[in-house]
């Protein structure tokens, strides 16, 4: 997917987001709070404990808690390569979606692909 339109990946039923941690390499997690499913990509990303804030019930995500139920993937300058288990008929999209997890670090990882791309 081509981080520079999308941010946000269906995978039929099952929602995924780019989140970007504050090592800056970004990955797909799921959009599903562990709690009771409520709209991770929507969180509050605390800098002071390093998680995500579910607007739903406040339950907190660690970073690391994060990337571990990240889907395999491989960064290719401004494409995610995505490693998706799904059958054929299963739809699969990439939208550009609302995402506040992130605040504005994939903005930011964004301007040093434009920039690369303008020098
Ligand atoms: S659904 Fe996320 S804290 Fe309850």
């Amino acid at each position: 997917m081509d981080l520079r339109r999308h941010n946000f990946l269906l995978v039929g039923d099952d929602a995924y987001f780019v989140f970007v941690p504050r090592d800056m390499q970004p990955c797909l997690v799921s959009a599903r709070c562990a709690h009771r499913g409520g709209p991770l990509h929507l969180a509050r990303f605390d800098d002071a404990s390093g998680c995500l804030v579910c607007p739903w019930h406040g339950s907190r995500t660690s970073e690391s808690r994060l990337r571990s139920r990240a889907l395999e993937s491989r960064l290719e300058g401004h494409h995610l390569r995505v490693q998706v288990a799904a059958g054929p008929a299963v739809p699969i999209e990439p939208l550009d979606r609302q995402v506040l997890a992130n605040g504005d670090r994939l903005d930011r990882v964004r301007a040093t692909w434009n920039d690369r791309a303008s020098s």
